[in-house]
């Protein structure tokens, strides 16, 4: 089966690793800190804080724009549930804006319409890899003195403007996850130009207290104060000796994943009943998926039958996402009649295609080939059943 993501892992990073497990300390040590320093300087920022995954770099964000009981935050109908967690979990009330159908991206028009005195952020999603229009974002999270969050956990090595995503809101949220451009297995990463921010993040991913084990140790003292409820978000020096190795790989990572975009774009582009999402110039995708969009309607038949042939020919395809109000949780807490209609009608059509980093070109050829033969089936079936209605 040709996964529809999967990890790239040579012998520079098994040597990383190998090193780091045989160091003295295995984790809270100094490859965290040197895995940090890199990252922000490969992102633009001034602080980057590693976390256990991308769902906990959430957590961690919603804490710190200070999150309570009945403040909502705006988030895209499509997107990763855990974006919509996070804001559960600090007690706040997620809202749906709808989202763009060529891009699906959150709909900066919607998020204007969906503010409210009791709104307290923005999150943006860069869906598929494609960062939002974080310069509309940044202008109305102004105008209403909201906090802009990032969701980048597609998007690492995307750039908006020649800026790098990282820097384009007050923090970004990063996934480690072995599909993305980068992994540490599991791992996230929370950047900022803030300080005090950055400080709050490193507290809240170590049980709120204020002093690690580390930081005692040097300090001679075993004195600590939790001063803050946290958790332990922490994430290993084995895993950041992964994500060094992998971060000086992350511009070929991203080149080869944009150069696997393109052909599917070449090959796919006037395909009967198949459509790509839109990119946008000035705006540079970190290509984590490749969504396609299949016309059920004029096909007169669903994108789960085409999930099915391509799955049936090994061809490991995907949906991302169900509009997350869509999940039975949200359901029985917010009620039935949430709804965006342009996700609504976008989870109906679309499907990921494979991309990773290692996919040859025939690979992503045969995929194009069994989606060309698919819809070619559609329309032969279409004609043949119109002939036999005139017939009769
Ligand atoms: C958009 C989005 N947000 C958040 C997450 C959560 O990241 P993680 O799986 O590292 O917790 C993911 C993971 O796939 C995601 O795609």
């Amino acid at each position: 089966m040709l996964p529809y993501g999967k990890q790239t892992i040579d012998q520079t990073d098994i040597d990383a690793v190998v090193a780091a497990v045989s160091s003295t300390m295995l984790t809270t040590g100094p490859l965290v800190k040197q895995f940090e320093h890199e990252f922000a300087s490969a992102t633009g920022c001034d602080h980057a804080v590693t976390l256990s995954n991308g769902t906990a770099a959430l957590h961690a964000a919603m804490d710190a724009v200070g999150l309570r009981e009945g403040d909502e935050v705006i988030v895209p109908a499509i997107t990763f549930v855990a974006t919509a967690n996070a804001v559960l979990y600090c007690g706040g009330t997620p809202v749906f804006a709808d989202v763009c159908p060529d891009t699906l991206l959150i709909d900066v028009a919607d998020v204007e319409r969906k503010i409210t005195d009791r709104t307290k952020a923005i999150i943006a999603v860069d869906y598929a890899g494609q960062p939002c229009d974080y310069d509309r974002l940044r202008n109305l999270a102004d105008r209403f003195g909201l906090q802009l969050i990032s969701d980048a956990c597609h998007s690492l090595g995307g750039s908006y403007h020649d800026r790098s995503v990282g820097s384009l809101a007050d923090m970004t949220c990063f996934s480690f996850h072995p599909v993305k451009q980068i992994t540490t297995c599991e791992g996230g990463m929370v950047t900022t130009n803030d300080s005090m921010i950055a400080e709050r993040i490193r507290r809240f991913r170590c049980h709120g207290i204020d002093a690690t084990a580390a930081a005692r140790q040097v300090r001679n003292t075993h004195r600590y104060d939790m001063q803050s409820l946290g958790f332990n978000y922490r994430l290993s020096d084995l895993q950041c000796a992964l994500g060094i190795s992998q971060l000086r790989k992350l511009d070929a990572f991203v080149e080869r994943r944009q150069a696997i975009n393109r052909r599917y774009h070449e090959t796919l582009t006037g395909v009967e009943f198949v459509t790509l999402l839109n990119q946008h110039t000035q705006r540079s995708s970190g290509c984590h998926l490749v969504v396609m969009k299949w016309d059920h309607r004029a096909s007169g038949c669903d994108r789960d039958s085409l999930y099915h042939h391509l799955k049936q020919n090994k061809i490991g395809v995907n949906v991302h996402y169900r509009p997350v109000y869509q999940n039975s949780y949200y359901v029985e807490h917010f009620g039935p009649n949430v709804s965006c209609p342009n996700a609504d009608a976008a989870y109906e059509q679309i499907l990921s295609l494979p991309v990773f980093p290692l996919m040859t070109d025939q690979q992503v050829d045969f995929v194009c080939e069994q989606i060309i033969a698919f819809a070619k089936q559609q329309t032969q079936k279409f004609t043949s059943e119109y002939q036999l209605s005139e017939a009769a």
